[in-house]
Parts: structure tokens; sequence; C-alpha cells
């Protein structure tokens, strides 16, 4: 699935070392399907050079309003028109500063000041730069002209320093810009979500765990952040980058075992949605060894299990139980090696939630795909094979509509 297909980005090009990582921003762009067209200023040609940005993205690179090459010369009007946004990757402090003011003395400049798109900059500068109180005007002005910024980050600096002004990774910027055009059905919405495995220690070398990658609920957190909720995922260990995590808009806790994720699902209990996405174990182990349990002779060890605290359950009533706040939405998942739909909907009962999501078939784990079958107060009705990604936003589409 590609996330911007049919989008025209203009993408944009200013005087900063960052730039030599914009030609793989272009290209992580179009293989969302977004057809690009670059424009340089002056200065990021001595950065990066138009044929490289002309060879990736397979069109004309423009670096001047002064090319009679574009057709009746109003090139600041035309690409402006046609684009569905604009993407500076980096937003120098002067084009910024320029930005700010409506200035337009190039055709970067005017074409923003053209346009009738959104405008998106991920800034990159010194640190010393960015913190100057010239530079934080700018953003605050930016900000009031409905200006999206992406970043900067802190870090590594390319003059030796390290701080705030790093501009993002091309991955994120991207991650970005596709979560700027999703449509915005959780504005203002909490959503707590819990994902992957949970490991159950034996000793402090073994442990019980089981095959969840993780991917369905970090799909979910990612598609509840594109819409514009403020996240926070409760993840068992998995190996997962943060969806969206230089937004800011997503708090990642990370926990071993069932035990540890019901304690940090039940410390906050104000939320508006409430995703149970992760396996969780059903037993614990009632006395986990301080230390590895040895081997002695032929006799096996034997375990004692304790259950494990119901983690969906119990927030579905602690909330319930809280004054004055309304219920939270929550919505549990179900994987089943035979009837599905029966169990789905026993657990929907038992449970006393809303919503169960059936995930149908047994290849879902670790894989990028996977099938759904949504049972609710409705009924059950499937939701064809696709990317996680892509069945997560049916989810949260169907969910914000409930609630
Ligand atoms: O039938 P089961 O109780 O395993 O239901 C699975 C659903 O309940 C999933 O949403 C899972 O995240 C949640 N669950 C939980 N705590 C448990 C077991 C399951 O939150 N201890």
């Amino acid at each position: 699935m590609q996330s911007l297909l049919n989008k025209k980005i203009v993408l944009g090009i200013s005087g900063g070392i960052a730039a030599y990582k914009t030609p793989e921003l272009a290209r992580q762009l179009m293989q969302e399907g977004a057809s690009v067209q670059v424009v340089m200023t002056e200065a990021a040609t001595q950065f990066v050079t138009p044929v490289t940005m002309q060879a990736l993205t397979g069109n004309p690179v423009y670096t001047s309003q002064w090319d009679s090459s574009i057709s009746n010369n109003m090139a600041h009007i035309e690409l402006s028109r046609a684009a569905d946004a604009i993407v500076i990757a980096p937003a120098s402090a002067d084009l910024m500063a320029k930005l700010s003011l409506g200035l337009a003395d190039d055709l970067l400049s005017t074409l923003c000041l053209a346009r009738d798109c959104p405008l998106l900059l991920a800034p990159a500068m010194n640190k010393q730069m960015w913190e100057h109180a010239a530079t934080q005007r700018c953003v605050q002005r930016l900000a009031q002209d409905k200006v999206t910024l992406l970043g900067p980050a802190s870090g590594f600096q390319a003059c030796g320093e390290v701080g705030m002004g790093r501009m993002l990774e091309p991955s994120e910027i991207a991650e970005q810009v596709i979560a700027f055009f999703q449509k915005k059905t959780l504005l203002g919405k909490k959503v707590l979500i819990t994902a992957g495995p949970t490991f159950e220690a034996i000793d402090p070398v073994r442990g019980i765990t089981n095959h969840s990658s993780g991917k369905m609920g970090f799909a979910i957190a990612r598609a509840a952040v594109e819409a514009g909720a403020q996240v926070q995922l409760i993840a068992g260990p998995c190996d997962l980058a943060t969806p969206l995590e230089a937004t800011g808009k997503i708090v990642r806790i990370n926990v071993t075992s069932a035990r540890e994720m019901h304690l940090a699902v039940l410390n906050d209990a104000d939320y508006d949605i409430f995703f149970a996405v992760a396996a969780v174990a059903d037993w614990g182990i009632a006395k986990p060894s301080k230390e590895k349990i040895k081997r002695q002779g032929k006799d096996a060890p034997s375990i004692e299990f304790i259950t494990n605290p119901d983690i969906l359950l119990d927030a579905a009533k602690t909330v319930k139980t809280k004054g004055g706040k309304p219920h939270p939405y929550c919505v549990g998942f179900a994987a089943e090696s035979t009837d599905l739909e029966a169990h789905a909907a026993e657990k929907r009962q038992r449970k006393g939630i809303p919503m169960v999501v059936g995930n149908i078939g047994h290849e879902t784990f670790g894989s990028d795909l996977n099938q759904l079958l949504v049972v609710d107060e409705t009924g059950s009705k499937k939701i064809a094979k696709a990317e996680k990604l892509q069945l997560a936003r049916q989810l949260i589409t169907l969910v914000a509509k409930k609630i």
C-alpha cells in the first residue's frame, strides 16, 4: 500500500549541510506513491546537485525564477497550484526568517508566498541559531500562519556541537508527511494501546513468551497519532521503533511481564479509547528463581503457574467505576485456532466491552499482512486482507465513528 498515492509534492531544499539527506527523502516520498517536484535555493546547490535530484525524481529541478524554459515564466504560481503540499527539507534559519516575514526574493520563497497549499518545514541549523530569539520569533510567526514544523531533533550536529536543531531523519520526515495527509478523526482524543508479547521469567535467563511481533499494536499506535490522538503505547518486549516518535504525540512505556503491563495500564485510567492488542500471557510463574536453575540429573524441575490478571477486563471495570468520567471505548483482540467468530463474541460478552477484533488465520504473527473480523453490537464483519497499517487506519476510522 502506498500512503501518498496521487499526491503531488513540491520538495524545497535550502542551503544547509542536512541537504545531503534530502535525496533519500525524495526517494522515500516517491516510494509511497508521491510525485516529487524539486525546487532548490542557490545555496542548496552547494550541498547537493540539481542533477542528483533530477535523476532521482525524473522531473526537471528549478533553482531560479529567471528560468526562461518554464512556460510563461510563472513558475512560482504554476508549481504551487499543482501541489498538494510544499515540504522544505532542510529549512535553514535564513529561509524560515524570510518565510515568516513574507519575503520573496528567490523562486522557493516566492513559491511559498504564492501557494494555496499546506507548507511543511523540516528545520536544520546549529543549536545556537535555533535557540536564538530571532529564530524562535520566526517559529512562532510561522505557527500563527499555520505552517507545520517537522522537528527539529536534538543530537549530534555537523558543526561538532550537540543540541537542538538537527534535521529529522528522512524516514521520520516521510512518516510525518504521510501522517499530515490522514484524516484527523481522533483530534484531541487520548488513546491507550498495549502491544507485543509479555515475558514471564522462570529464572534470570529463561522465561515463557509467545510469537506476537507487536506489529499490529504498533500500526494502531501509528494510525491513532496520524488521526490526531495523543497515544500511550505500553509495549511488551519487541524490537520495533516507536512510530511517529518525533511528533511528541506518543509516549512509549516498555514492560516485560503481564503484571508490569497490568500496573502500567491501570496507572493512568484517563483515556478515551483502549486498544488491548498485546498477547498477554495467561499464566505467570509463581516463584521465579533469583538464580539460574541448575540441571539436576534427569529430573525436570516442576514449575508452578499463577493466573495473571486480565488487563482488559480490569481496565474496562476500573474506568467504568471512576466517577464523572465517560467510559473509554475498549477494543479487545482475539487470536484463535478454531471458531474465531464464536470465541470473539464470547470474549466481548465476558469482558463487557463493545468491540473484539479477531485475527483471521495464523500467519499474522510477524507478518506485515493481516485479515480481521470485527465483532461489535451490530454483529460481525470482515476487513479484507491488507497491510497492518492499512487495517489499523480502517479500525481507527471505525472506532472514531463509535465514540
Ligand atoms: O481470551 P483472552 O482473555 O485472551 O482475550 C484476549 C484479549 O484480552 C486481548 O485483547 C488481550 O490483549 C486481552 N488480555 C488482557 N490481559 C490478559 C489476557 C488478555 O488484557 N491477561
